[in-house]
């Protein structure tokens, strides 16, 4: 070979180890990034941890805060709300009854049938709020009230007297069955003027500017409406839970054990109170970075804290702060993601979809991180790890949500753990059986969550007691419980003919 020749060789070879060096050092680059994306995961997945222990303090920390707010009030987080209802329905209501179901951007209207212990007949529309009507309350109750009066005047007539069911599904404090003023906002919903007012006060003005002879007799969280209509099929239901847009919990308590209002008396012994438990609070939860991160961008800050961790309006948005710190440590999702420092752009369902992904190629992923993250090319790992954040929040929150109903059993004595173990030569007690009435998004529509919220359930109570406990779903319970507590409460209705507790 000449000098020319040994040149040219020489110089392939040294831009060949270049070239080569360059692509070991990229490829290491990739695995160190890859290295830092699987850390930062593991992290988190330990962050939100929720071994049968964990969760067994959870129930106690819940039932210890249920007695405090029960105690008095602002004693605790857990608000513990009287509803003044002393009486659900028990199959003895009969005629016609309207509902309107109010617990964000959203609204239905209601007429409901009832008679011969069954409903009849029902009729539900849906109405959105529209942005310009939620600047005052006026605005917004006017516009409920026209909605229910083109269906009263459509069925029935509107100079015909009726009875309505407000649910309005956020913190109430209430005087009466039918009144009560509005605490605060949740789920980032919020109206100009309208904390502090008493919202039936509100709806019934509004009822009447519009010429409608129909007033509100029962004004009922939407816990409390799915609870009416799980007892009205089933008395053994004792509590209601809604796991959708937000997160609550409400059940049946004898009246002696609210202390903070002793001497009140009901005919019943006892009366359903709204625990609001999407505020509850305990060292115990498995709090992350994110979940702070995520409070700081709301605003309740400081409050709604199990909500946070539970419920539909969150759920997306703590797997997109994962994302995004995994995105800018690690590099693994490329340039395209911008997107992920919106806030809120992931919503609950695409985390739904993305979990629910079974496809060999996780082809559903694919598509939607492109078309609603812009992120073109996740390769395959990269999507297994979208699909693992959300399956460790999904698993948090149906967790956390078994835990809170463990909670309420173990408070009304109906969890197994009341007698004495059978080891100690005594019986335990036999437990009874318990329906807890449920509704939500999360829950009906998620069957990954419910799967797990079930599993947990089992493991809290085991196998046994587990048995004993029945979670039923009422479809479209808010609404509907909601017009039975109005024919409960209504004064065509003699008390003492029905309604039971
Ligand atoms: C509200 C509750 C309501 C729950 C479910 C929470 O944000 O505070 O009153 O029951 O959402 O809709």
């Amino acid at each position: 070979m000449g000098r020319v020749g040994f040149g040219v060789a020489a110089g392939c070879a040294a831009a060949t180890c270049a070239i080569a060096a360059v692509l070991v050092a990229r490829r290491a680059s990739a695995r160190a990034r890859w290295r830092r994306a699987v850390a930062l995961l593991r992290e988190f997945e330990e962050g939100c941890a929720t071994p049968t222990a964990r969760l067994r303090q959870v129930v106690d920390a819940m039932v210890v805060e249920m007695h405090a707010g029960l105690a008095s009030d602002g004693g605790s987080k857990l608000k513990m709300l009287l509803t003044y209802v002393d009486a659900l329905p028990n199959g003895n209501e009969e005629g016609i009854y309207y509902a309107i179901d109010l617990g964000g951007t959203s609204f239905r209207v209601l007429r409901v049938e009832v008679g011969m212990g069954s409903v009849i007949s029902q009729k539900v529309e849906d109405h959105t709020i529209p942005e310009e009507f939620m600047g005052s309350s006026e605005d917004l109750f006017n516009l409920v009230a026209l909605a229910l009066k083109n269906i009263v005047e459509r069925e029935d007539g509107k100079d015909e007297k009726r009875a309505l069911g407000f649910t309005f599904s956020f913190p109430v404090r209430q005087n009466s069955v039918s009144s009560g003023s509005l605490i605060r906002w949740t789920k980032g919903f919020s109206v100009g003027d309208t904390v502090g007012k008493d919202v039936a006060q509100c709806l019934n003005d509004a009822l009447a500017m519009c010429g409608l002879n129909v007033r509100v007799t029962a004004l009922v969280n939407d816990t409390v409406g799915t609870l009416a209509l799980g007892h009205y099929y089933d008395e053994d239901t004792v509590a209601a839970v809604i796991i959708g847009a937000g997160t609550n919990a409400c059940y049946i308590e004898r009246t002696d054990a609210i202390i903070k209002c002793q001497g009140l008396l009901t005919n019943s012994g006892g009366m359903v109170v709204n625990m609001e438990w999407g505020n509850f609070w305990s060292s115990h939860l498995p709090r992350t970075s994110y979940d702070i991160s995520l409070d700081d961008e709301t605003q309740n800050r400081n409050d709604q804290g199990f909500e946070k961790m539970i419920s539909g309006i969150y759920l997306g948005e703590i797997v997109r702060l994962v994302l995004h710190r995994i995105a800018e440590e690690s590099d693994v999702f490329g340039d395209a993601a911008d997107s992920l420092s919106t806030p809120f752009i992931l919503s609950t369902p695409f985390l739904a979809a993305i979990r629910e992904d079974d496809s060999p190629d996780l082809s559903e992923v694919r598509r939607i991180l492109q078309e609603h993250l812009k992120i073109p090319s996740a390769p395959l790992k990269t999507r297994r790890l979208v699909v693992k954040i959300c399956d460790i929040v999904t698993r948090r929150a149906a967790r956390l949500s078994a835990a809170g109903i463990v909670g309420i059993l173990k408070k009304l004595g109906r969890d197994g753990s009341s007698g004495p173990a059978s080891s100690s030569g005594r019986t335990r007690d036999q437990p009874k059986k318990t329906v807890v009435a449920i509704e939500g998004s999360l829950y009906q529509d998620y069957p990954v969550f419910r799967e797990y919220l079930d599993e947990a359930l089992a493991e809290i109570l085991g196998e046994e007691v587990a048995q004993t406990v029945t979670l039923r779903v009422t479809e479209d319970g808010s609404g509907s419980g909601a017009a039975l507590l109005a024919a409960v409460n209504s004064s065509n209705r003699q008390r003492q003919q029905g309604g039971s507790i």
